[in-house]
């Protein structure tokens, strides 16, 4: 049985509400504020500096005379009581290696919670998890398409339900604080994150990225299905000049406003309740050194009230590797002051020294102690809106009887079949009678791990023990089809930092097969990975990849290819050999039986690509690119941008046409919106999905505009012979860019309204 028990604090026993002004919409009412500061000022400044510690759990877990974690893992009660007795830690992060049981996480959770309620003020330990895509690091639970497939989807209900059953999940486990949603944007395909963000363009990031929120924290006060979010990584992060994770990167100001903060903005102003910090460095000054941008914009400008928590051990790597700062006490320093609240120390004995030489700082006056209150009461704040103050509460079963449900593995799967897109599909080759015979090959097949990628039941995401419970798409395809040959044709090896993959012996044989096979399906991508460790030298697809293709193809047998990869993999010369190409990019758990019941035509596929999808490796364009970058020096054309796929391309088995387009002004001022709308037809034989794409083009403007910029969406279902009228409103904040001046601006002037391959023009007057 699981403990179950109640804290009052009386201090803090105040309901909770929301303050209507609050622009972050969770600072708390006037008693609760009060209430803290009282709690505050009852508080030593060794009691504060602890609240902004936190540290793995790894630092707290038994190892033997080696050092070596002992399994299965527990913990060190000697470890746990210096942690929080004599250090005061305030928050304790992650699983360390592996996932746990429902279980094991309780009586973990428990033993913290039961340590910190001694303590004079009983303030219970803030336990974090990255529980990205599902709820990660529990055994059993319900895992979904990574980010990057979950944009895919175009479809905000996929990412609130995501959102609101990984926090159901996470809390189950006694866990009520998650390190997601990452909101950086996906504009570098090489960097090893790409898989974990929502794609390249603001306003379908800003967009999925609201759901995700309102799925994770719910309405209000954060109640026990849901948790708290943390927005990744403020800010930049994503966007590395050398593609290599962590590495500085270089964003003009106009390129900050315009693309990389927006979505944080409109999360804040969702009631985002954290927000963790770009570890790399943005114009030479590291993320957690950057005062403008975490205090002055996050903090002052946004009215942010919740904490910011450091990257892993970032404060270390102000001093070792950023090296701006000479000292690690200077780099404590730089930190909080820069506005930096808690600190990921997290290892052991690094978050005693943090300790330590916090205190000293504070006590020296270089880290005042108004600074550390503020962010004590920030964390204060945080733990109060999760119930913590008030209540700690291990869950019990019962509570929580939908964790890992077929309820929800049934979202998982909704999301991953609309996030799956159809490249290609010559001579409608898809979908396929299961009376074909079946040449299954190439090392995406039978890996399970594939399918989900990194962060999933470990870091990495590649050792197989911990998740097994779901089938591959080789067990599907043997499930479906009644003659399958599989040949796995070249196996997938990460060495010295890089993809090295070997061909497969078996590939031969496979090519004798295919004179008796009706179809080859090759399954190709990448092994899972993140951060450092999936850094790579380039997106080609290996050659032994490629080599499946050209030498299948050979033999004339039909071809399709499925993309299992979370960064679009350069495949300019094996498309051309192939007949149908679907992108599955990270589907999890549910993603073989979504793949196959599309191949097949159970489901009718609706995805459109989050990305432009590069033709050569050496060209990374975007959608919304300018005139100025069209100029091809070969042709004298403008001709240069010529991606593999365009942003927002996915096809379907049915077919959708687009007319009528109408606005119902042919100018638009100041106090005015325009309508626009579109009739869209299903005139194919299959009931099918179709995500509407309003764009607009600015015509002429003071700061070269892009040729288009996408700014609504939506996704809906017509039935064959169906037709919709789909309308939207666009106003003046749609026209607006970063001016000359460094101010939002609109100019008036022609601008263009374009819905698949109709348009229409209007003109901005003042
Ligand atoms: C990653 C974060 C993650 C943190 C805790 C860091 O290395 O950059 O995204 O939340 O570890 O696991």
């Amino acid at each position: 049985m699981y403990k179950f028990y109640f804290l009052i604090i009386t201090l803090l026993c105040f309901s909770s509400c929301i303050n209507e002004d609050s622009k972050s919409s969770f600072l708390l009412d006037s008693e609760n504020e009060a209430s803290i500061s009282s709690l505050i000022n009852d508080m030593t400044i060794e009691e504060k500096v602890g609240q902004t510690c936190q540290i793995t759990l790894d630092a707290i877990l038994k190892k033997d005379s080696s050092g070596v974690l002992i399994e299965p893992h527990q913990i060190d009660k000697a470890k746990l009581d210096k942690a929080i007795l004599e250090y005061n830690i305030g928050s304790v992060l992650n699983v360390s290696n592996h996932t746990f049981s429902l279980e094991t996480w309780h009586s973990i959770i428990d033993d913290i919670q039961t340590i910190a309620l001694t303590t004079k003020h009983q303030i219970p330990i803030i336990y974090g998890v990255d529980a990205i895509h599902g709820a990660t690091y529990i055994k059993n639970s319900t895992l979904f398409p990574q980010e990057i497939g979950l944009a895919a989807t175009w479809d905000t209900s996929h990412a609130r339900i995501m959102g609101a059953i990984t926090a159901y999940e996470t809390r189950a486990s006694g866990v009520p604080w998650n390190f997601s949603p990452v909101l950086d944007m996906g504009r570098k395909p090489i960097w090893s994150r790409f898989f974990e963000t929502l794609g390249e363009d603001v306003y379908l990031v800003k967009t999925m990225g609201k759901s995700i929120i309102n799925g994770y924290q719910g309405n209000g006060m954060v109640d026990k299905y849901h948790v708290a979010a943390c927005l990744k990584h403020y800010v930049g992060y994503s966007y590395p000049s050398s593609g290599r994770d962590r590495t500085p990167a270089l964003i003009p100001e106009r390129t900050m406003e315009e693309y990389h903060l927006p979505p944080f903005k409109a999360a804040i102003d969702a009631g985002a309740l954290t927000v963790m910090i770009n570890s790399g460095e943005v114009n030479g000054i590291p993320g957690h050194a950057n005062k403008y941008l975490l205090t002055d914009i996050l903090k002052e400008k946004w009215g942010f009230s919740g904490f910011t928590v450091s990257d892993w051990e970032d404060f270390i790597n102000l001093h070792k590797v950023a090296q701006t700062d000479s000292t690690l006490k200077d780099a404590i320093a730089t930190a909080i002051n820069a506005g930096v609240d808690m600190s990921m120390v997290p290892n052991n004995p690094e978050y005693k020294n943090y300790c330590k030489l916090f205190i000293e700082l504070v006590k020296e006056g270089k880290v005042s102690e108004v600074r550390l209150d503020d962010a004590v009461r920030r964390i204060l704040r945080v733990k109060h809106q999760l119930g913590l103050l008030n209540e700690v509460r291990i869950p019990i079963d019962n509570d929580y009887s939908k964790f890992g449900s077929e309820e929800h593995r049934v979202a998982s799967y909704n999301a991953a079949s609309e996030s799956i897109t159809l490249l290609k599909n010559e001579k409608d080759l898809l979908p396929l009678s299961t009376n074909n015979s079946i040449l299954l090959i190439g090392p995406t097949a039978n890996s399970l791990n594939c399918l989900n990628g990194a962060w999933t039941h470990t870091w990495q995401g590649v050792d197989e023990t911990y998740n097994n419970k779901y089938p591959t798409i080789k067990d599907v395809i043997e499930e479906r089809f009644s003659s399958v040959n599989y040949f796995e044709g070249s196996k997938m090896i990460m060495k010295d930092g890089d993809e090295a993959d070997i061909p497969s012996s078996d590939l031969q044989n496979a090519v004798q097969t295919a004179k008796y096979s009706d179809v080859a399906i090759i399954c190709l991508g990448e092994l899972p990975s993140t951060e450092r460790p999936g850094d790579i030298y380039t997106l080609d697809l290996p050659k032994e990849q490629q080599l499946i293709v050209e030498e299948l193809s050979k033999t004339g047998i039909a071809i399709i290819l499925v993309l299992v990869e979370g960064r679009p993999k350069i495949i300019r010369d094996i498309e051309p050999l192939s007949d149908a190409i679907v992108q599955a990019y990270l589907p999890g758990d549910q993603g073989a039986s979504a793949i196959v019941d599309i191949l097949c035509g159970d489901i009718n596929p609706s995805g459109k690509l989050p990305y432009t999808y590069p033709r050569h490796n050496g060209v990374i364009m975007h959608y919304d690119h300018k005139q100025s970058e069209l100029i091809n020096a070969n042709t004298w054309k403008n001709d240069f941008y010529s991606p593999q796929w365009d942003f927002g391309f996915g096809l379907s088995y049915t077919k959708f046409e687009y007319s009528n387009m109408q606005i119902n002004n042919k100018i638009l001022s100041t106090e005015k919106t325009l309508l626009v709308s579109v009739d869209v037809t299903n005139t194919g034989k299959m009931k099918g999905k179709e995500v509407v794409q309003l764009y607009v083009r600015d015509h002429f403007a003071s700061i070269s505009p892009s040729l288009r910029k996408l700014k609504r969406f939506t996704k809906i279902e017509l039935e064959p012979s169906e037709k919709r009228t789909v309308t939207f409103t666009i106003g003046i904040e749609d026209l607006k860019f970063y001016g000359k001046e460094n101010k939002w601006i609109v100019e008036e002037g022609k601008f263009s309204l374009m819905i698949n391959s109709l348009s229409k023009e209007f003109n901005f007057k003042r």
